[in-house]
């Protein structure tokens, strides 16, 4: 099945997740290197416009994937807008900057990574979504992960995901909450036998 994303980091996250149940191509192992559109104002609209995007040119079966970082003291932000928070350039190092000093002397820190994935089966759409709580952090923790790994801890542990490592952070992310949840219907409802979880 085809991931709709370049992200080598969600590539291993989500093909650890899975095992070897199903087989997943990023885009560029079929060879689309095209700039997709994520410009809806919400994780589902996001995940469904890619999805739709890879379905519409090679009408195969894929899911594609939004996250967001919301911030209860930030009345949800950056949300949708969390790769792009501190500019255009997807700067990982910039977007936790901006957080850590919009966050500056405020006490609730509480937050949350929610993903939605957009899964398109012979043309019929289904959406999931994986939710972890935690908080952030006053500075940045490890250097392991990717995005505002560093500066979130998932409530239940002392460390950021970035400390944390990939083995905990598999079992109890956001991504991999979806993750299960997709795997859990392909192996129940797909009309089509070969999807196994
Ligand atoms: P995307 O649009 O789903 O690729 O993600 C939006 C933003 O959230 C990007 O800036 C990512 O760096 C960040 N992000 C997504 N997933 C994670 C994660 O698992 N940990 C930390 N940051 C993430």
């Amino acid at each position: 099945m085809i991931f709709v994303t370049n992200n080598r980091h969600k590539l291993e996250e989500v093909s650890a997740i899975l095992g070897d149940s199903i087989e997943l191509k990023s885009l560029k192992e079929i060879g689309c290197t095209d700039d997709i559109p994520e410009t809806a104002d919400t994780l589902e609209g996001n995940a469904l416009m890619k999805a739709r995007y890879i379905y519409e040119r090679y009408g195969q079966d894929c899911f594609a994937d939004d996250t967001g970082l919301e911030v209860d003291a930030l009345d949800g932000a950056p949300g949708v807008y969390s790769a792009r928070y501190a500019g255009p350039g997807h700067d990982s190092e910039a977007n936790m900057q901006k957080l850590l000093e919009e966050l500056d002397g405020k006490n609730d820190r509480h937050a949350q990574f929610r993903t939605v994935i957009a899964l398109i089966i012979k043309g019929e759409e289904f959406l999931f979504e994986g939710v972890v709580k935690g908080t952030i952090l006053e500075e940045r923790e490890g250097e392991g992960g990717f995005g505002y790994d560093p500066i979130f801890r998932p409530e239940g542990y002392d460390h950021s995901f970035a400390l944390l490592g990939n083995d905990i952070k598999n079992r109890i992310s956001h991504r991999a909450r979806a993750v299960e949840k997709l795997c859990k219907f392909l192996a129940e409802h797909s009309p089509c036998s070969s999807y196994k979880c």
